[in-house]
C-alpha cells in the first residue's frame, strides 16, 4: 500500500504492521496480531537453533517429551514452539503441520484464520549449521465462527490465501512475507529483539543465472527438466543448492534464478508439499513479480483434495520459470 511505501527502512516490523492496517479504516486488527505471533514464534525457534549445536537437541531422538522442552528434534520443537504461540495470539481457530498427520484445533473456535505451516524446513540442514526455515501460509476460514475448524478452512487453494510468508534462518535471521500487495523483508536484530524492515518491497528479477535442483536425481527426471538443465549448462548457469527450500529460494528472490523440484520415477508428484511448501512460496514469488508451476499449470490454480498432497515445483524468476515450461 501507499502507507507501506512510505515507511523508510530501519522501522519495526510492529510500527510496519500498524502502519499497514491504518491504511484499512476497518480492520480489525486480528490479522496485524496475528502476523505478530507469527513474528514472536520465529524469534523463540531462532533462539532454540541458536543454540540447537550446545544442548542435544539436534539429531534425532525416539522419546519425546511433549513440552518440547529438551531432547527432541529440533523440528518437533519447532512445531510446538509455533502451536503455542499461534494458540496463546488467540487469531487462529486450527493449523496444518507438516508435522501433525490431521488439523490442530487451537480452542480458539472464534479465530477467524487458520494457519498452514511447515515450521522447519530443511531437516537434512538441522545439524550440520545450514541454513533452515519456516514457512507458513494463512486463511480466512469459510466455515462458521464459533463451530470447530474443517477441511474445507484448509483446501480453499491457493488463491485464497491472504497471506503468506517464511523465515529464513540463515547467517542472519530474516521474515519475509505479503498480504497480498508487495513482498517485504525484515531482519532480526538480535540485541533489540526486534524485526526490522531491511528489504522493502522486494522484487523478484525477471530472469537470472542461477539454476536449484538435485541433480542427483537427474536420470529419473522428466525430459522437458533434463532439457533445461542442459540449457542452464549451455549458458555457464551458476548451480546452487542448499536443500533448504526457503534458503535455495530466497536466494534467487533476491538475486534471480529458478528452484526446481520436479516430479521423478518413484515420486510423479515431487517431494514437496502443496499446501505448506508450495502455495506460499508462490504467493511470494507472484507478489514479487515471479512465478510458479507444476510444469502445467501455475501452482496457486491447483485445486487440493488432501492436506499434505505433493506437487512438481518449478519456481523463481518469471522468464526463467516460462523457460522451463518451455521447453
Ligand atoms: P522438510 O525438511 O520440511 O522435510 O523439507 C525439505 C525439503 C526442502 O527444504 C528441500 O528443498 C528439499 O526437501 C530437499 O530435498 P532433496 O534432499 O530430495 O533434494
Ligand atoms: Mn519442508
Ligand atoms: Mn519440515
Amino acid at each position: 500500500t501507499a502507507q507501506e511505501l512510505a515507511l523508510p527502512v530501519g522501522v519495526t516490523l510492529d510500527r510496519f504492521i500498524m502502519h499497514s492496517q491504518s491504511a484499512f479504516p476497518y480492520a480489525t486488527g486480528e490479522l496485524s496480531q496475528l502476523l505478530r505471533d507469527i513474528a514472536l514464534a520465529g524469534k523463540i525457534i531462532n533462539r532454540e537453533i541458536n543454540r540447537a549445536g550446545l544442548v542435544d537437541i539436534a539429531g534425532a531422538n525416539g522419546t519425546e517429551n511433549v513440552q518440547g522442552e529438551n531432547q527432541q528434534k529440533l523440528d518437533i520443537v519447532a512445531n510446538i514452539r509455533f502451536i503455542r504461540a499461534l494458540k496463546n495470539g488467540g487469531e487462529v481457530c486450527a493449523i496444518l503441520s507438516e508435522e501433525d498427520e490431521d488439523i490442530i484445533h487451537t480452542g480458539n473456535n472464534h479465530g477467524k484464520y487458520v494457519v498452514a505451516m511447515d515450521p522447519l524446513d530443511g531437516s537434512s540442514n538441522i545439524d550440520v549449521n545450514v541454513s533452515i526455515g519456516t514457512i507458513f501460509s494463512i486463511y480466512r476460514r469459510v466455515t462458521l465462527i464459533s463451530e470447530p475448524a474443517s477441511m474445507a478452512d484448509f483446501l480453499q487453494g491457493g488463491r485464497k490465501q491472504i497471506a503468506a510468508g517464511y523465515i529464513l534462518y540463515g547467517s542472519s535471521t530474516m521474515l519475509v512475507y505479503s498480504t497480498g500487495d508487495g513482498v517485504n523483508g525484515f531482519t532480526y536484530d538480535h540485541s533489540l529483539g526486534e524485526f526490522i524492515l531491511s528489504h522493502k518491497n522486494i522484487c523478484s528479477p525477471a530472469h537470472g543465472n542461477i539454476y536449484s535442483v538435485n541433480e542427483g536425481h537427474y536420470n529419473s527426471y522428466p525430459p522437458f527438466v533434463k532439457n533445461y538443465i542442459s540449457h542452464c549448462k549451455s549458458k555457464s548457469y551458476s548451480g546452487r543448492y542448499i536443500g533448504s527450500l526457503v534458503g535455495d529460494f530466497h536466494r534467487n528472490l533476491l538475486k534471480g534464478g529458478v528452484y526446481l523440484y520436479p516430479s521423478t520415477k518413484t515420486d510423479p508428484k515431487g517431494k514437496l508439499r502443496l499446501l505448506y511448501e508450495c502455495y506460499p512460496l508462490a504467493f511470494i514469488a507472484e507478489k514479487s513479480g515471479g512465478k510458479a508451476s507444476d510444469g502445467f499449470g501455475n501452482i496457486l490454480d491447483i485445486i487440493p483434495d488432501s492436506f499434505h498432497q505433493r506437487s512438481p515445483i518449478y519456481i523463481g524468476s518469471a522468464e526463467m520459470v516460462k523457460d522451463v515450461i518451455k521447453l
